[in-house]
């Protein structure tokens, strides 16, 4: 042990003097100690010397060893809390690690097994502290608010953030499903002024269109027939903060209306109301539709579109910054490490480049479900590994073996690119019944084209493909 280092702290909660005696003579040598004879004590004490390991007796005196327990694993997460247990209660000792015990010691122990106890405690609890650490170092380097990523996509949304955060101007995040646009928001407001005051969000999808008006504007009491108490509505409750509205595409035409009144104006009447009431609220609008092609097709109003496009955020998909992939999977991962406080986990380096590689057509929200599965199929592994992934990741590995053999020095570039186009165009075919025509417009090149390349790559046409070709058949 390093002798520089100041001695940890122990904590022996135990009614029995003659316990706490022989308990501080083994740890004396290496620990500071300090004892209670009870639950009130022992909390006290807890609370003034913030120990770096406790040793609770688990029947005290007018208490419940494990409600003790409890109240301290509320306080201090961090604090390992070692149970000490009769030797019958295994039971007990069970319901204790179910708490939060880092461990238990039957009494009476065993002098050699104490300091291994103790010991090994306070080194997961060093290792904790690291991780903690240098998660902190990434969280610094690599994110902004909740916002992970060092991707240059990201990184270019950060700085976007930093310029329009402060400004009350309207902002339009768009993207992908599970992107992290709501993160965006609440990114913009938190490192805006306007940090201390409301942020609201409202799910425009998850009303009905006659809820709505009144969820966004409030109503006068009786304007309607459920109307039975005079509500606020959001735009209110967000004054001088921001209001978040998602799924923006969804909205209906009227509410459309009232909204762009709203964005002119900055005032509105609840419904049934008179009094125009002024509010200084900053919008942040969200939608993974495409709010210009909704437009186009006169389901979203192009005044209302121009309001709320004023600044517009881009999310890319979690595809097109692949280099996040790892990092966001890792911050996840040690996320649920420590709610959890199990041991040690890490990925492997084939359940790593398995994320890597797979398209994330959920993208980051996706990404956090499978991490959190692979958290929970790896139980106390040290590593995660492919099996701990769910098979879609695993499935479309043609293209990537082709890689792999290609870098690997196995097969040469132009092979590889032609095995691949072999069975994409096979692919096609197999997709359109051999229907050449069909295949061709399928891959975007003419059928003469196709043609070549099949013949190129050797492709036939199987004896029992279809035989109704539109046009004249192309013999082999
Ligand atoms: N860059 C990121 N760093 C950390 N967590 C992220 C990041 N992006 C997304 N997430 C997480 O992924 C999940 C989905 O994010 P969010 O709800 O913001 O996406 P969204 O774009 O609003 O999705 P949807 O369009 O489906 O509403 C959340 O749990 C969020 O915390
Ligand atoms: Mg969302």
């Amino acid at each position: 042990m390093d002798n520089s280092a100041p001695k940890k702290r122990v904590l022996l909660i135990d009614d029995e003097a003659r316990v706490r005696t022989s308990l501080k003579m083994v740890l004396e040598p290496s620990y500071d100690i300090s004892q209670a004879a009870d639950a009130q004590e022992g909390l006290e004490v807890f609370r003034k010397e913030g120990p770096d390991l406790v040793l609770l007796d688990v029947i005290l005196p007018g208490t419940d060893g494990l409600a003790v327990l409890q109240t301290l694993r509320s306080e201090s997460k961090m604090t390992p809390v070692i149970m000490l247990t009769g030797t019958k209660s295994v039971k007990t000792a069970v319901d204790a690690m179910k708490l939060g015990a880092a461990d238990y010691l039957s009494k009476p122990f065993d002098v050699e097994e104490l300091r291994i106890v103790v010991d090994r405690a306070l080194n997961s609890l060093e290792l904790e502290r690291e991780v903690k650490q240098l998660r902190a170092q990434v969280v610094q380097r690599y994110a902004f608010h909740n916002l992970i990523g060092k991707s240059q996509g990201m990184q270019e949304i950060y700085a976007k953030i930093e310029q329009v955060s402060d400004s009350r101007t309207t902002v339009l995040v768009t993207g992908e499903s599970g992107t992290g646009k709501e993160l965006v928001a609440k990114a913009l407001h938190y490192n805006s002024s306007r940090r201390e005051r409301p942020f609201v969000a409202l799910n425009c999808a998850a009303l009905p269109e006659t809820l709505i008006e009144s969820e966004l504007f409030g109503h006068e009491k009786g304007s309607f027939t459920d109307a039975t108490a005079r509500r606020v509505g959001q735009f209110e409750l967000a004054n001088t903060g921001t209001l978040f509205l998602d799924e923006i595409g969804d909205l209906s035409p009227v509410t459309q209306a009232k909204l762009l009144r709203v964005f002119q104006e900055r005032e509105f009447t609840r419904i049934g109301g008179v009094q125009s009431i002024k509010v200084d609220v900053r919008i942040v609008a969200a939608t993974n539709q495409n709010l210009d092609e909704l437009v186009r097709k006169g389901q979203f109003r192009e005044d209302l579109y121009y309001r709320i496009n004023v600044i517009a955020l881009y999310l890319p998909p979690l595809r097109e910054r692949g280099e996040d992939i790892a990092l966001l999977a890792k911050h996840f991962l040690a996320k649920r490490v420590e709610e959890e406080r199990r041991p040690h986990i890490e990925f492997g380096k084939d359940a790593l480049e398995l994320l890597t590689r797979y398209p994330w057509p959920g993208n980051v929200r996706e990404l956090e479900n499978i991490v959190e599965q692979a958290f929970i199929w790896s139980q106390n592994a040290a590593q995660i590994t492919p099996e701990h992934l769910p098979t879609i990741l695993k499935s479309d590995s043609r293209s990537s073996s082709l890689r792999d053999d290609t870098l690997a020095g196995r097969m040469s570039l132009e092979k590889a690119v032609m095995e691949f186009e072999r069975e994409i165009i096979l692919d096609a075919l197999k997709r359109t019944n051999y229907v050449q025509t069909h295949a061709a417009n399928l891959l975007g090149i003419s059928r003469r084209m196709l043609k070549y390349r099949m013949d190129t790559l050797g492709i036939g046409r199987p004896d029992n493909a279809a035989s109704q070709e539109p046009e004249p058949a192309v013999q082999e």
